[in-house]
């Protein structure tokens, strides 16, 4: 087994930030693996990556190029239907150049609400970036912001047996940990200038690839389903809280849950044929992730998950169209952005 077997990513956790300025729309990225572009290739030590085949077989070119899927990520989809291109790894770029103007995606595979879950990945950077000075510019100004955070404080801490957080606390220890954590985080970004954040809630964690194994016949696990449910729910109490203390504050809870619950319920509905194990057959092994030495399904398209944690390209684009009709409610991208589900 190397150390990258031993990595693992995430699966719903997107950020996409939109930002109107002019006519032109920039997009600010912030999440996790399922939204990440390459930042962790520039992370010597992070055991989060995905630079190797079979990622991006379905990538123009075929080539590996960081993201954690066949494909396209949610990201890169949401960019083309603003008909923009998909911004770069903010690591990519240098601190002076003009690009980071034009939009930076920030998502790192791995990254979570809680400092120690990147740990358990060696290094990822921080969601909010608070260790990189340069990252404060996307958010100053009353810019709009999207997050996405809690998928890996889950599957990659709370849910693995060998990390303190699961041994140390209760549930709802470690969920109001969560919650203050994210409130302070919020309550930064208000101070830099973000009035307009858009949180994008967990999906049905339970019923990834990884946590399915785990159960005797492969069934959705339900207590993990539930703590979901109670951290979604607790979130949207937390902007109500926010909404009314932070001066101009305009904090939305998106929902993602129900969206990712029918496409792996109903996938025939969405064109898909299997939604309960991986097309990189990799759900059982330690790691999770499309190997080079792992066996491929034989229509990638049929699947709704890649690997073990990943939704594939074409679930991608089932939950970007989603995400989309939710992110910019009027036909296409209006100017100025309107706010999502206040
Ligand atoms: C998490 O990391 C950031 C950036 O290094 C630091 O400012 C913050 O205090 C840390 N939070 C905790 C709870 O350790
Ligand atoms: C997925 O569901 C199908 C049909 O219900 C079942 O035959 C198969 O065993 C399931 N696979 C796994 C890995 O649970
Ligand atoms: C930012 O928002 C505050 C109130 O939320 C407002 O007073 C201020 O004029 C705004 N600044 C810009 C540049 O829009
Ligand atoms: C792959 O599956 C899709 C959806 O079921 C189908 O439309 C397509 O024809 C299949 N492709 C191949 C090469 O079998």
């Amino acid at each position: 087994m190397t150390a990258s077997q031993q990595v693992i990513a995430i699966f719903l956790v997107t950020y996409v930030v939109a930002v109107s300025s002019g006519p032109s729309i920039v997009t600010y990225i912030f999440g996790d693996s399922l939204t990440e572009v390459g930042n962790n290739n520039y992370l010597q030590l992070s055991l989060a990556k995905s630079n190797f085949p079979y990622y991006g077989i379905d990538y123009k070119g075929g080539m590996a190029t960081g993201r954690f899927t066949n494909g396209r990520t949610i990201g890169d989809i949401i960019s083309e239907k603003l008909g923009i291109p998909s911004p770069p790894p903010f690591l990519s770029l240098s601190l002076n150049d003009d690009a980071i103007l034009k939009g930076v995606n920030y998502a790192s595979g791995g990254a979570g609400i809680l400092n120690d879950t990147g740990i358990y990945f060696i290094s990822s950077f921080n969601l909010l970036c608070f260790s990189y000075s340069y990252c404060l510019i996307t958010v100053t100004g009353n810019k709009s912001c999207g997050l996405f955070s809690g998928s890996n404080d889950y599957v990659n801490n709370y849910l693995q047996p060998f990390l303190a957080d699961g041994q140390q606390y209760t549930h709802d220890e470690f969920i109001g940990l969560l919650i203050s954590t994210l409130g302070e985080q919020l309550t930064r970004l208000h101070q830099l200038g973000a009035r307009k954040m858009v949180f994008h809630g967990l999906g049905p964690l339970g019923c990834i690839p990884s946590q399915r194994v785990k159960s005797k016949r492969g069934q959705c696990l339900k207590q993990v389903n539930e703590w979901v449910i109670q951290f979604n729910s607790r979130v949207q109490k937390l902007l109500d809280a926010l909404n009314r203390n932070l001066y101009g504050a305009k904090l939305a809870f998106a929902d993602t849950y129900s969206a990712v619950w029918d496409l792996i319920h109903n996938p025939t509905a969405y064109g898909f044929k299997i939604s309960n194990t991986s097309c990189c057959n990799v759900d059982t092994s330690v790691g999770g992730l499309c190997l080079p030495n792992s066996k491929l399904c034989k229509n990638r398209t049929e699947y709704v998950f890649w690997d073990a944690f990943h939704p594939s390209d074409a679930a991608n684009v089932v939950l970007a169209n989603k995400f989309f009709s939710i992110l910019f409610p009027e036909p296409h991208p209006p100017s100025p952005t309107p706010l999502p589900h206040y």
